[in-house]
């Protein structure tokens, strides 16, 4: 396994507008990120992944870009940007920026082109299709695909009498990535951005650059090849890599929902020279129902751990790499979705750390995880700002589904969970604005802000320093082979790091009981390395005894 340094990194990701208000405008800034960097540092993390920055009409928070060559200004000037990448190089902490472009704003000046006549020079930057008419000549949209957000992905412009796709928002029109125009202006401006120091990009929806030239409908039990992993992903990813990714000393890491492991290895394999990771988005999704995200079901640990461990298996394949996280900017807070953000907030927090550290691939922790925030509760649809939850709530309000229910799988697994204010410290809105925040903050930031988690030595925020600080100082971490142990046991996630001599025998109890288990005979337990607990339970000739949510970290010999 080749050596590189975005696989021995821990990210940290910055959702700017929700991380630190400095200006009192309600809504995060660079400048605000600027005064935190020591927080940063502290931490240990050494990437940061920050959301989008760019010029944005903010339908959906920064992913609908109307410039990608200029700042948002709810989040300052490009000054600002500039001093924020130099306080991070300043102080070893590596940038990757967050490249959009699937989709642009309408408001884009190549949208706004566009969609004026079907010869402007601009028409092929985005996907335009006739209508369709059913029988009666009622017009149609030209495929029956939905949008992310609600809707059909189609929207009628009746200036030119043509339907644009839009597979998020209609504010996002698709890019037409057919047209090589097109991709060689994503191209420049990557390099751009390169040229300006930055150390690579997190991609957005990136499998679905590629569309299928048929444009067929979606239908019922078939194979559909639709706007997913397009006949022509690979290809342009190649590409893309052949003109900038390749020629600077970047990291990449493409978010990538429905992917198989095939397609996967595809994208990430040594040899392929597409991308060095991407994110697959099976775990995120468990606990999804038949009926897609808003149909809430109970999960189980043995599918996590099946879902870790092909994954995992897929990547030695084809000596690619993977990335190990259980939140970002888009799913609930780990703790209320993995843990439990109740009685055993901080032990659960703890636990989910020594899993996200001790795994191979690159770990990512979201803002707020290293203190265990939780998921919030909101009993008033208004008080919502995302507009997948929006959209959403009108769309099955007016086909009669009951408020509560909606509400209850909001709350569950809804965006805006992870998207409500740092919680920095115990004074008003968590010391996030002096002025009224964008997003409503938790109301339990009295309890769980960072002020406190700093001054108080067991906290989830020292938990983590030590497991970064852990990871950081062991090749084994790292690149040591993952073997999991116990595969059918329902509490307890185990298994061994295997590094020549540097070996580590990781056990987790994902539940709230206390459980015992036998360890398989051949495996030594050495020294603990890191406990949650101080008072763990015990262990006697591999057998052990785990209280509620412990983890613990051994020297193993196997
Ligand atoms: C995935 C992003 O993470 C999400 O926040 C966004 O809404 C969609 N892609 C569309 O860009």
């Amino acid at each position: 396994m080749k050596r590189q340094w975005w696989k021995e990194g821990i990210v940290y990701q910055i959702y700017p507008r929700s991380f630190r208000d400095s200006n009192g405008d309600g809504i995060g800034d660079c400048r605000g990120i600027i005064e935190k960097l020591d927080y940063l540092k502290e931490l240990g993390v050494n990437i940061i992944w920050l959301n989008p920055v760019y010029k944005s009409p903010n339908d959906d928070n920064g992913y609908d870009i109307s410039d990608y060559q200029d700042m948002m200004d709810e989040f300052g000037t490009m000054a600002d940007w500039e001093e924020l990448l130099e306080g991070l190089h300043n102080r070893g902490i590596k940038l990757i920026m967050d490249l959009v472009v699937n989709h642009s704003s309408d408001e884009h000046q190549w949208f706004v082109e566009s969609r004026k006549s079907k010869d402007n020079p601009y028409r092929d930057y985005y996907i335009w299709k006739d209508p369709k008419y059913d029988e009666n000549g009622n017009r149609m949209e030209p495929t029956n695909w939905p949008a992310a957000f609600s809707g059909p992905a189609w929207e009628y412009d009746e200036e030119t009498e043509q339907y644009y796709l839009h597979l998020f928002s209609k504010k996002q029109p698709d890019l037409n990535w057919e047209n090589p125009k097109l991709r060689e202006e994503i191209y420049s401006m990557m390099n751009w951005w390169f040229e300006k120091g930055i150390d690579g990009f997190r991609m957005d929806v990136i499998n679905l650059i590629s569309k299928y030239p048929e444009y067929e409908d979606i239908e019922d039990g078939k194979e559909n090849k639709t706007f997913m992993n397009g006949p022509r992903l690979h290809e342009f990813l190649k590409e893309m890599n052949q003109n900038c990714i390749s020629k600077h000393d970047v990291m990449t890491v493409g978010e990538c929902f429905g992917v198989s492991l095939e397609q996967g290895q595809d994208l990430v394999g040594a040899d392929r020279k597409e991308l060095d990771m991407i994110f697959q988005m099976e775990h995120v999704c468990l606990g999804e129902g038949p009926k897609g995200k808003w149909d809430v079901m109970p999960w189980k640990l043995t599918q996590l751990k099946e879902i870790i461990g092909k994954w995992d298996r897929a990547l030695e394949e084809c000596d690619g790499w993977g990335s190990q996280f259980l939140m970002n900017h888009d799913q609930p807070r780990s703790v209320s979705k993995f843990g439990n953000d109740k009685e055993y907030r901080v032990e659960s927090a703890k636990m989910l750390a020594t899993f996200t550290l001790t795994l191979k691939g690159t770990p990512y922790i979201y803002q707020g995880e290293e203190i265990g925030m939780t998921n919030i509760e909101i009993d008033d649809i208004n008080d919502y700002r995302d507009l997948e939850i929006l959209n959403h709530y009108k769309e099955a309000i007016a086909k009669g589904e009951s408020h509560d229910k909606l509400m209850e799988a909001y709350n569950y697994k809804g965006r805006d969970n992870s998207r409500t204010p740092m919680q920095w410290d115990d004074s008003k809105n968590a010391g996030f604005t002096a002025g009224t925040p964008w997003l409503k903050v938790n109301p339990n930031y009295k309890e769980i802000n960072v002020k406190k988690a700093m001054e108080n030595k067991d906290s989830v925020f020292h938990y983590y320093k030590d497991m970064i600080a852990l990871r950081k100082n062991n090749l084994g971490m790292v690149y040591g082979e993952y073997r999991p142990i116990l595969e059918e046991d329902e509490k307890i996630y185990s298994y061994l790091r295997i590094y020549g001599d540097e070996q580590y025998l990781v056990v987790l109890n994902f539940s709230k009981d206390s459980v015992e288990c036998s360890l398989p005979k051949d495996i030594e337990i050495g020294d603990l390395v890191i406990s949650n607990y101080s008072n763990r339970g015990e262990i006697l000739e591999n057998k052990m005894k785990l209280k509620p949510y412990e983890a613990g970290v051994y020297k193993a010999k196997i």
